[in-house]
């Protein structure tokens, strides 16, 4: 059974992962939410105003009232700046699975965070809230975001076609990665 926990303060060696403010709203917008370089990897489209980004910090906020709900920021120690976001979603009580999904702002990009956040939370998930298997998707002209899930040693299982339609209204293939606690288990005694 998942051990729900919330969101709890993580540490890696660079980053701060902890639950987002209001006040990081600012920044949400300036360094992801708006930027179509990051934006066009996702489901939903960029954001237009600060308002729209102040009615997600907002909903974010709220759903930490659940102790279902993982939802970090990635804050960088050195300068303190959010750069990004980092989740665990999808919870299948059945299998004890979870997805996990991330974004960090084009700026901050190909300096190793993504890979250090992701297997923070991959150690929480699996070590902590004892989940069974964790999974990801990424969109096959998206090959950074596969790459991070093979440097933490999630096994690529197969890529769907047309599982998503982006914003823009375009259909993607996407790689489906996933990795099982008992293969994290042998690779981080
Ligand atoms: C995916 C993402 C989180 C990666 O974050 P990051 O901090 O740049 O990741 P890292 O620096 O840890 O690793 C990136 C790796 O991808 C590689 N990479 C970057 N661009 C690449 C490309 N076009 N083709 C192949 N590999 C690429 C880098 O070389 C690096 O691998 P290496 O360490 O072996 O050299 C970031 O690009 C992002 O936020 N993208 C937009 C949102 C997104 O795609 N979210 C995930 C949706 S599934």
């Amino acid at each position: 059974m998942i051990q729900f926990q919330g969101s709890p303060a993580l540490q890696t060696e660079r980053l701060r992962l902890r639950k987002i403010q209001l006040a990081d709203t600012e920044a949400m917008f300036q360094n992801w939410l708006s930027d179509d370089r990051v934006m066009r990897h996702l489901i939903k489209g960029p954001h237009d105003t600060m308002a729209q980004t102040k009615a997600r910090a907002m909903e974010i906020l709220s759903s930490y009232e659940e102790d279902t709900f993982c939802y970090w920021g990635m804050e960088e120690k050195r300068s303190g700046t959010l750069i990004g976001v980092i989740d665990l979603f999808a919870f299948d009580a059945a299998t004890d699975h979870c997805e996990v999904g991330y974004c960090i702002g084009f700026d901050w990009w190909n300096n190793g965070y993504g890979s250090e956040a992701l297997a923070a939370v991959l150690a929480f998930g699996f070590q902590e809230m004892q989940i069974h298997k964790i999974s990801a998707a990424h969109n096959i002209d998206n090959p950074a975001s596969g790459r991070i899930m093979q440097k933490v040693g999630m096994i690529q299982e197969g890529t769907v076609r047309a599982m998503i339609r982006n914003a823009a209204g375009e259909y993607k293939d996407c790689a489906i990665y996933g990795l099982l606690r008992e293969t994290y288990d042998l690779h981080n005694k």
